[in-house]
């Protein structure tokens, strides 16, 4: 099934729902570089938000100053109406939120399985040593939990056959998918994906494109870092695009990326780096 067809109407927005995620006017300077500045936008409760515009042009930084691990220059995030700028990454992740990276960070020691078990947040999987010792019964029916969790995750990228590998054993595009089923078995209310599509055919990406809108019906509030436009405009609520550090876009996906300041900043961008 292409995206086209597994395209559904627009979900519209919960009346009086909190924000499940509102930046205020953040900025991050990185080694003199404004890698954002003055962004403002907000993301509703169970909906899929693009977050696009070309290469540099801040995205991977909102979502690592999103998920607190990199701390803003200056504004302020707030996760569900709290603000999260005193938080650790583990205490926001713990607040439901879940994330994939630009590039692969997966444990090459460990199986496929015990990498998406990873996911889960130290509250279901970690104990200390002196409870370990004390109470093995109840470390041992936390990982077992763990481990359901993380089945269940492999079982919905279709990887169960592949739970024993070793995850660079696998091609790229499957270690993206292991990513994505370890943010997964944290079970986040939001997740946060970036570029999680980059290095699959076009098949695997329409099989994520239709399981991002699945989480989505389920609930799920997702902000998807994406270069294919055609995904984005597919299955996105709402697009947000980034220039430079700044948003110089936000709507319907279909007429944001006709936007003339859009169509320069990425046809602008392809000359500038032709000449
Ligand atoms: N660690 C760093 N030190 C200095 N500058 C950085 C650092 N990380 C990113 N930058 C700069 O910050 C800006 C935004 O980078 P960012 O990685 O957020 O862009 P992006 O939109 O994710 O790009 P891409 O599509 O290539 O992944 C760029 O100018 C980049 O060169
Ligand atoms: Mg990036």
């Amino acid at each position: 099934m292409t995206h086209a067809t597994a395209r559904t109407p627009e979900k519209p927005a919960p009346a009086a729902a909190v924000p499940s995620l509102d930046v205020r006017d953040a900025a991050v300077n990185l080694g003199g570089v404004k890698a954002l500045d003055g962004v403002s936008l907000t993301v509703e409760s169970g909906r899929l938000y693009g977050l696009a515009g070309p290469n540099g042009s801040g995205k991977s930084t909102l979502l690592a100053a999103i998920s607190r691990l990199l701390d803003l220059t200056s504004g302020s995030i707030l996760v569900g109406g709290e603000d999260i700028m005193r938080r650790s990454p583990f205490q926001v992740a713990r607040m439901g939120l879940a994330r994939t990276f630009q590039t692969v960070r997966l444990m090459p020691q460990f199986s496929v399985l015990e990498n998406a078990m990873l996911g889960a947040d130290q509250s279901v999987y970690g104990s200390s040593f002196l409870r370990q010792w004390l109470m093995p019964w109840w470390t041992r029916s936390r990982e077992a939990r763990v481990r359901a969790r993380a089945e269940a995750a492999l079982e919905r990228l279709h990887l169960m056959d592949l739970r024993d590998q070793p995850p660079l054993s696998l091609s790229y595009g499957v270690q993206r998918k292991v990513e994505i089923a370890r943010a997964l078995t944290a079970e986040p209310r939001l997740l946060l994906l970036d570029e999680p599509t980059a290095g699959m055919n076009r098949t695997e990406r329409d099989e994520i494109g239709e399981l991002l809108l699945r989480l989505r019906n389920e609930g799920v509030t997702q902000v998807l870092v994406e270069h294919d436009l055609k995904m984005m405009v597919d299955i996105c609520d709402h697009l947000y695009v980034l220039d430079s550090g700044h948003l110089i876009a936000s709507g319907r996906p279909t007429e944001c990326i006709r936007e003339p300041k859009v169509v320069e900043a990425y046809l602008g961008r392809g000359r500038r780096a032709a000449a």
